[in-house]
């Protein structure tokens, strides 16, 4: 049986003492609950990958980088390696974000690259497609969404594949206030499911975990994650305040 999962992306906010602290709150109300049906993981910024491991259970709580360069090591002032990450005790890195694809320029080759040395480094992936608004009303959203697979995953074996969850994230939904309606994204995770039975075969398709992510909060969630191959979210805006996070949690 796949594994359900509901991830935060912290993104670009909290400092580290306030993401300290956010960690630790929601460690604690992990602890606390006695009814989580799913893997919970929080997604920080490289700065904080340290302290807030010291912080946290990490049999718990999965902690994952929101990044990884595409090199391992060298003269790349600024990247941070995934073997960089791995040193930090994280156990997963988010990958190919829209918001890195679309201002960080990353290209499908090079996140074919990451996710190399990402599974190397022995980080699971977390690995984000989605379509824009035009590509959506163009029809083409299932080609798009595709490809992206394709270029940067489908290299892999059956084995590398089960360290990746794949997280389906339509651009026009994601901090807008605009949620896919449930049959927007059950379609489109029937279709991944079923481009992973084509590459890989059923087993791979029924063990892969794919979340949605844009616009979830604790009162779309359990519609959301009925939908028999929605396996939980990648949760952005309502992951800052751990009570929204944990209603998301809960919501299986
Ligand atoms: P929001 O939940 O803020 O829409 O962000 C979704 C997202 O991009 C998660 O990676």
């Amino acid at each position: 049986m796949r594994k359900k999962i509901v991830a935060g992306n912290w993104k670009m906010n909290t400092t580290v003492p306030e993401g300290v602290e956010l960690a630790q709150q929601v460690n604690a109300a992990v602890a606390a609950a006695s009814d989580i049906k799913c893997d919970v993981i929080i997604g920080v910024p490289f700065t904080h990958l340290t302290a807030v491991k010291a912080v946290i259970d990490i049999d718990k709580v999965g902690l994952a980088a929101q990044n990884c360069a595409d090199h391992t090591s060298g003269a790349y002032t600024g990247e941070v390696a995934a073997p960089m990450v791995a040193s930090t005790g994280a156990n997963y890195v988010i990958l190919g974000h829209s918001e890195r694809r679309g201002y960080y320029n990353e290209t499908p080759a090079m996140l074919k690259e990451k996710v190399d040395l990402a599974l190397a480094s022995g980080l699971k992936v977390i690995f984000c497609c989605g379509e824009s608004l035009d590509e959506r009303e163009q029809g083409i959203f299932k080609q798009v969404i595709g490809d992206e697979l394709r270029e940067s995953l489908f290299h892999l074996d059956a084995q590398q594949m089960a360290n990746i969850v794949i997280a389906y994230e339509p651009i026009w939904a994601i901090g807008t206030g605009k949620t896919a309606t449930s049959d927007q994204a059950q379609e489109v995770h029937a279709f991944i499911r079923g481009m992973l039975a084509q590459q890989y075969g059923a087993q791979v398709a029924d063990d892969t975990t794919i979340l949605y992510g844009g616009s979830c909060k604790p009162s779309n969630a359990p519609e959301l994650f009925a939908k028999p191959d929605i396996d939980g979210g990648l949760i952005g805006g309502a992951s800052l305040k751990a009570d929204s996070f944990m209603g998301i949690v809960t919501a299986f």
